[in-house]
């Protein structure tokens, strides 16, 4: 685990314009300073991310939120219920410079979310303005759930890294857009009905591409060719399995926990990938209910169905 000096010396890396690697209860980000274009730019090359993709604005608290978006009484309400935690809203922008354009890819709104883990909290509270944190995995990759994988996808790029041990939830943020009818722009561990308990239905309606930048790309992809709703495993796969549909190799939660299952998810298709001599990666079904959507929509993307 990380000392004070370690956050103190990642602070003095985030002012000098560097990148850090940073643990949080979903997945390790790579954070720089929001307000600092340059440091902002570096978080894009190292991931190799297309800068139409914007970043979200990680806060220490309630307070920075609001001075860097435009709270409604929805976003109040969510936040009530659901902050520190990993839940994501997206805003329109306000407040000058805290969260830099190329942060935001241009947009005239904003991401923030503020992260539970106790070392993301204590980096940020150190700091004292927004960090932009997308997953530390390169561009399309599966997101980092471990300090390994984090150093291995992005480390290089980072000024000062920091050690939390395994992410405890292991799929990005929910993302809510709360512009005009609430939207799901991406699903996570804090579940559509979870969110709908508090501020009522979510908008069927898919989000235009210009406000889910996010969504148009193969993403959280290994490497082998994903088989999804696999019975059994065909010649040359990997085994991903799920319950107690059998099998060798890998399975995501012999009990049918899908939490544990969202655990597992990315650390497992790393390794089913580096599996000798294999030609793909059958996944078995996994239900879809509550945490399962978002595990759902994470294989279907890792498999290139971005629909
Ligand atoms: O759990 C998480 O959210 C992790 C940890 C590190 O905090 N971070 C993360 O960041 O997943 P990233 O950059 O990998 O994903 C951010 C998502 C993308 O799909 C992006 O398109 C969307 O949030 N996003 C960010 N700003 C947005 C905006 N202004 N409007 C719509 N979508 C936005
Ligand atoms: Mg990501």
């Amino acid at each position: 685990m990380d000392t004070p000096a370690d956050i103190e010396k990642a602070v003095a890396a985030l002012r000098a314009g560097g990148l850090v690697i940073l643990p949080t209860e979903t997945v390790y980000g790579l954070a720089a300073d929001a307000g600092d274009p340059r440091a902002v730019a570096a978080v894009y090359a190292a991931k190799g991310r297309p800068s139409f993709n914007p970043l979200i604005a990680h806060v220490a608290d309630l307070a920075t939120a609001r001075r860097i978006s435009a709270f409604d009484a929805r976003a109040e309400q969510l936040t009530a219920r659901f902050w520190p935690g990993p839940l994501t809203l997206v805003l329109p922008i306000a407040g000058e410079g805290a969260v830099c354009d190329l942060a935001r890819a241009g947009l005239d709104t904003v991401a923030v979310r503020a992260p539970a883990h106790p070392i993301a909290h204590a980096l940020l509270e150190a700091f004292g303005g927004p960090l932009v944190a997308p997953s530390a995995n390169r561009s399309g990759r599966p997101s980092p759930t471990t300090f390994a994988d984090a150093m291995d996808e992005t480390g290089e790029a980072a000024a000062a890294a920091l050690d939390g041990g395994p992410c405890a939830i292991g799929l990005e943020s929910t993302v809510v857009a709360l512009l005009d009818e609430p939207r799901l722009l991406r699903p996570g561990a804090v579940t559509r009905a979870e969110i709908e308990a508090v501020i009522g239905p979510l908008s069927e309606a898919e989000a235009d591409a210009k406000r889910s930048p996010g969504r148009m790309t193969r993403h959280y992809a290994p490497s082998l060719p994903l088989r999804l709703n696999a019975e059994e495993r065909l010649p040359g796969e990997v085994w991903l399995g799920f319950g107690r549909q059998g099998g060798t190799g890998f399975n995501l939660s012999p009990d049918g926990d899908l939490t544990e299952a969202a655990a597992n998810l990315f650390a497992y298709l790393r390794a089913a990938d580096r599996a000798d001599g294999a030609s793909g990666i059958a996944v078995a079904p996994i239900p879809d209910a509550g945490l399962g959507e978002a595990i759902n929509d994470r294989l279907r993307r890792a498999a290139g169905f971005v629909g």
